[in-house]
């Protein structure tokens, strides 16, 4: 039987470095028919992380933001619009389902300035996602970016990357508010999917999905072989992310941050509630979105530098992951509240 690591259970080894200031490194990537972002950071298309100020920040801040598909078209397309209506440079992503109206959400989405359509199911190995790509290429050709997922594997990046997609979502069942490992008993740890399907030799772009918790973990996936990270829970909270912000007398102010699969979920969007492969949970209010991608910004360059590293593609070729035992995993923790 195969035996798998997670993020956890590795560290990198720092390797000696000429950098001597972090201005140095280059931490962008670039998105096939979108171009440069200067910051490999993907939101989540889930309705309590990516609506239209999202996407917006996203971008501006250098990343991207893909607009859940949790809504109707129209509402979808005028997310879109309050992105895209006065700025045609900027990038915005959609998610679209693989059934009923998906080619006519992509073409009204696109047509409102979608630059990505993002094929978003939770079993991306699938042959529905092998005809929406199908479709969405025959349709859209290379004016848009096509990303698809999930997978969990190498042969599932490898059938996507050759079904067409441009850039692929990688990780089954490692999600904060995911329960689909407890539900269903599939799934495969994170890392270890990027770390088998970063050797494919297809030239889709491998965006690590679920269970990053931190800057280091980035740092890991990136080291592993992501070219971009996509971030739910770490972007939760924050002002931009969709819904309403719950008062209680004498609480933090707190937002909700829920699984698209989580009951909650499933009685707001759909008719009927099917197999629950989430949860909904109640998370600190952090402030602007800005403040969070800032210190992801300095972790991943302080991460790069740690390595001599002053690109992700250098870093992939220099890292050196070493497995930690559950005994350095603690000593890897600030462990001082523990002694007190
Ligand atoms: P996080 O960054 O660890 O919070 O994970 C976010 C990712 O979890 C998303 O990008 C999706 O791939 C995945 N996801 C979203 N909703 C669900 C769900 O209900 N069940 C399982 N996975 C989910």
């Amino acid at each position: 039987m195969k035996s798998t690591i997670c993020f956890d259970d590795v560290l990198l080894e720092p390797q000696y470095s000429e950098i001597c200031s972090r201005s140095e490194i280059d931490i962008g990537n670039t998105l096939k028919n979108v171009g440069r972002l200067n910051l490999p950071v993907i939101s989540a298309p889930m309705d309590t992380i990516t609506g239209s100020k999202m996407a917006m920040a996203m971008f501006a801040f250098g990343g991207v933001g893909i607009i859940h598909r949790y809504n109707s078209i129209p509402q979808q397309v005028a997310k879109v619009h309050n992105a895209c209506f006065n700025e045609q440079r900027h990038v915005v992503g959609v998610a679209i389902g693989v059934n009923n109206d998906f080619v006519n959400r992509a073409k009204k989405c696109v047509d409102a300035g979608a630059k990505i359509i993002c094929v978003d199911v939770a079993h991306g190995h699938h042959s529905n996602v092998r005809h929406a790509l199908n479709v969405l290429k025959n349709t859209f050709g290379s004016q848009v970016h096509i990303m698809a997922g999930n997978v969990a594997t190498l042969e599932a990046f490898n059938d996507l990357a050759d079904w067409g997609a441009d850039s692929i979502r990688v990780g089954i069942g490692g999600g904060s508010i995911c329960s689909t490992r407890i539900q269903t008993g599939h799934g495969v740890p994170t890392l270890q999917s990027i770390i088998d399907c970063s050797v494919s030799d297809r030239d889709a772009s491998l965006i690590a999905d679920g269970g990053i918790k931190n800057s280091g973990d980035i740092v890991k996936a990136m080291a592993a072989g992501a070219d971009f990270v996509m971030l739910g829970s770490m972007l939760a909270g924050t002002d931009e992310t969709p819904g309403e912000v719950i008062k209680t007398p004498g609480c933090q102010p707190q937002k909700v941050y829920r699984g698209m699969a989580s009951k909650e979920a499933q009685r707001d969007w759909r008719d009927k509630i099917s197999s629950i492969e989430g949860v909904a949970h109640i998370v600190p209010c952090k402030g602007p979105v800005e403040n969070t991608l800032s210190e992801i910004v300095v972790g991943i360059r302080s991460g790069l530098s740690y390595s001599g590293a002053r690109s992700i593609l250098e870093l992939q070729s220099k890292a050196v992951f070493i497995k930690q035992s559950s005994q350095s995993t603690f000593e890897s923790s600030t462990h001082i509240t523990s002694r007190l």
